[in-house]
């Protein structure tokens, strides 16, 4: 039997890539919507979700979605939390059998000696073509500078921000008549394609 890959989602926000994996990958879902999704099998299972901001959307969102997904409120909002943070998500990870961190939303950088503890074990989504754009706001970033092309890229955390090897890259076009607005839905749409796409193809 293939080994089962754990997966803890880590999540700031408002959680739509976070139930986008959920009803993908999560076979319990009590999400209606999600039942033509269930045909997806695969050995990829969401252990637990992390949000470091006590009422972001994602918690009572995934609480509705999936109530039997341990969903876990851990302080992180300055650096002097930070250690702390990483203290009880080790525990987690360690209780959970979790073997991949997957970062959703998740506004808040992990230390060096973490990251380096899970070595190719922490992967990312970030809205722009990295290395383009790093950072926050990176959809509104490359809406203000005018690019014409932008999108999406998933790829392995290092301890440099937004910087590790890429895993995968869509492009998405800036039209003419697009508004953030628009970009911002059209981003998001192609983030929930290719973020599952992406963990299946590495845990495969
Ligand atoms: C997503 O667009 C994700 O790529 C981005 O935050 C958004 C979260 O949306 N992440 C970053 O900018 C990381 N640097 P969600 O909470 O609806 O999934």
């Amino acid at each position: 039997m293939q080994k089962k890959i754990n997966c803890v989602i880590l999540a700031s926000g408002n959680g739509s890539n976070a139930l986008n994996l959920i009803r993908k990958f999560h076979t319990d879902t009590k999400d209606a919507d999600a039942v033509e999704d269930r045909n997806i099998t695969c050995n990829i299972n969401i252990s637990a979700v992390v949000s470091n901001i006590e009422n972001a959307p994602v918690i009572e969102k995934v609480r509705l979605a999936a109530p039997d997904i341990p969903v876990f409120f851990l302080p992180y909002a300055s650096v002097s939390e930070r250690e702390y943070f990483e203290k009880e998500l080790e525990s987690i990870i360690r209780k959970y059998n979790i073997n991949c961190i997957v970062l959703a939303g998740f506004m808040r950088i992990l230390s060096k000696e973490f990251v380096s503890k899970f070595h190719n074990k922490i992967i990312n989504i970030h809205p722009s073509l990295l290395p383009a754009f790093k950072g926050k706001d990176a959809i509104k970033s490359a809406f203000d500078y005018g690019v014409k092309y932008t999108g999406v890229t998933v790829h392995y955390v290092t301890p440099e921000v937004d910087a590790g090897p890429v895993i995968c890259q869509e492009v998405v076009k800036i039209e003419e008549n697009d508004t953030l607005e628009s970009l911002e839905l059209k981003i998001h749409d192609m983030e929930h394609k290719i973020y599952p796409a992406a963990l299946k193809k590495i845990f495969a």
